[in-house]
């Protein structure tokens, strides 16, 4: 049983991974910044904000592993790269004889190798905001590149190209920096519930640190 803090447990993505956490025993800390919503979660809720440092630290200490699940809805996509920064950073002022915990950061599929030998960002049609929000997490996966495992244990982990609320099969394929294409070729797929399996794989297995690596069909 893992100790987790999860930030975002509200949102999409979120919420899966809570519900797969809590339905697989682990003890799940869902660091919100309004408790009320997630009143009936079956999960302990405190206040926090992945921006501030000193929140981080305030729910890392005692834990497992830090998860980021955060996303800046219609707001400015920058907050993806302040908010890594602050998970490491708070993780960093753990005291010498507190265990840091790992960080596992939600991240997204722009920065992925499709089988054309392009970067996702870069094909034709995709939407500017869509793309801002690539190149942010595309920063934040630089920024995360930077720390040593020896600091932080962290992992990054991108969905593939589509990712939706749907079914959970409870299978899927992982690669490190190229887009899962579906075995069929059409497409680039996950459920946002086979996601949260995987993720919380990697919580169970700590298979990647250090490393960015995807989920798809
Ligand atoms: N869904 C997709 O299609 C997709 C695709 C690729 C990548 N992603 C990435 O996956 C991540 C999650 O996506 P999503 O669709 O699940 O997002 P979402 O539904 O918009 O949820 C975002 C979550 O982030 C939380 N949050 C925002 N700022 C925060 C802060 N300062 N402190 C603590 N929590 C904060 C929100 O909490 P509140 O309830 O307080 O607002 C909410 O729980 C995002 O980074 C997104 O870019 C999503």
């Amino acid at each position: 049983m893992a100790k987790i803090a999860l930030f975002g447990a509200t949102g999409t993505i979120g919420a899966r991974v809570l519900r797969e956490a809590l339905g697989r025993g682990h003890q799940v800390t869902a660091v919100v910044r309004d408790p009320a919503k997630l009143a009936d979660s079956g999960a302990e809720v405190v206040r926090g904000d992945v921006l501030d440092p000193h929140s981080v630290a305030e729910v890392a200490g005692g834990r497992d592993v830090v998860v980021s699940a955060v996303g800046p809805g219609s707001g400015d996509p920058g907050v993806l790269v302040t908010a890594a920064k602050s998970l490491i950073g708070g993780v960093c002022t753990l005291g010498p004889d507190e265990p840091r915990p790992r960080v596992i950061v939600v991240g997204g599929a722009g920065s992925l190798r499709t089988p054309g030998g392009q970067l996702v960002w870069d094909a034709a049609g995709v939407p500017e905001p869509v793309r801002a929000l690539m190149h942010a997490h595309g920063e934040a996966l630089d920024f995360l590149r930077t720390v040593p495992v020896e600091e932080v244990r962290w992992s990054c982990l991108s969905p593939a190209a589509q990712i939706a609320p749907g079914e959970r099969r409870g299978t899927y394929r992982l690669a490190l920096d190229d887009l899962v294409v579906d075995e069929d070729g059409g497409g680039s797929h996950i459920s946002a519930e086979d996601y949260a399996v995987a993720l919380v794989d990697e919580i169970e297995r700590d298979a990647h640190a250090g490393k960015r690596f995807t989920v798809g069909y």
